[in-house]
């Protein structure tokens, strides 16, 4: 059984979506419960060790991906993370494409997001007396970004291929979308479709942290002459590719330990992002 307690910061987490439940050559470590004032996040935090360096692993749907899109506690997620020390995260992500050169099975590293939940999710820490607005022109953190680039490219070889920058629609579900609406969301110039992005990415900016979200495209949606989106076809190319997927991630963690040894704490570019609010915890 693994430890409940682990005594030392955790900088760097990834949360993992559908098909990302594991990482290959990291050392399970702890099992950590913790609650928040937003209650429990949606599972156990794992931490997992590689060459001394911790890293966090929250599994975004559950251990056994029993939470809906919208069931999903995303403000304990992210103020679990933030109370371990946790600075910078990389979020995974199956996505539809829009896009005919976004392949199934191709990553895209997003730069922009269209807000299509419905309002129903709670998303924000600043309500109830504490007020704050935080900056949200670039919702993902262009250094990471970075980061995740140059890995891909070094996996060209093994067929990863990476599209940089695009726009995610975050739509609210659980139901996929409707034709009219693929086909609107394609003419808004959307890039990619989840139903995961928000509000992770403002929650994340408002408690200061650096974000970015890889994606891989599981299919074409429902705007393509190909089959209409089900959920066995998400399951099947997130299978399909998730050697790739586990490798990336790893890679992009690599990294990112490697910088953090060096003292580069990316998400200093975010500190007092959310200054005015009473102080975040
Ligand atoms: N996740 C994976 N494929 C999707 C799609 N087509 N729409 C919304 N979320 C998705």
């Amino acid at each position: 059984p693994l430890p409940d307690h682990f005594d030392k910061p955790v900088h760097i987490a990834v949360i993992g979506g559908t098909g990302l439940g594991k990482l290959d050559g990291y050392t399970p470590v702890a099992a950590l419960d913790v609650s928040t004032p937003w209650g429990k996040p949606s599972a156990p935090i794992m931490i997992l060790e590689h060459g001394g360096i911790p890293v966090a692993f929250l599994a975004r749907h559950g251990l056994y991906h029993q939470l809906a899109p919208h069931e999903i506690p995303v403000r304990a997620n992210i103020a679990a993370l933030r109370s371990l020390g946790v600075r910078t995260i990389i979020a995974f992500s199956a996505v539809g494409s829009l896009r005919e050169e976004i392949k199934p099975m191709d990553f895209v590293v997003p730069d922009q997001i269209i807000d299509r939940t419905k309002g129903i999710r709670p998303f924000t820490f600043f309500e109830g007396g504490v007020v704050g607005h935080v900056g949200f022109a670039d919702p993902f953190d262009a250094g990471l970004a970075s980061v995740v680039q140059k890995c891909a490219a070094a996996m060209q070889g093994e067929g990863v291929v990476l599209h940089r920058g695009g726009t995610v629609i975050c739509m609210e579900g659980p139901q996929f979308s409707t034709r009219a609406e693929s086909n609107m969301y394609r003419a808004w110039g959307g890039s990619v479709i989840n139903m995961s992005a928000l509000p992770e990415a403002k929650l994340a900016r408002e408690a200061e942290l650096a974000y970015q979200m890889i994606c891989m495209a599981t299919d074409y949606d429902c705007w393509h002459t190909t089959e209409d989106v089900d959920v066995a076809m998400v399951l099947k190319y997130m299978d399909a590719n998730s050697k790739n997927a586990k490798h990336l991630v790893g890679a992009v963690l690599d990294e990112l330990c490697h910088q953090d040894k060096s003292d580069m704490v990316l998400a200093k570019h975010w500190e007092g992002s959310a200054q005015g609010a009473v102080k975040f915890m």
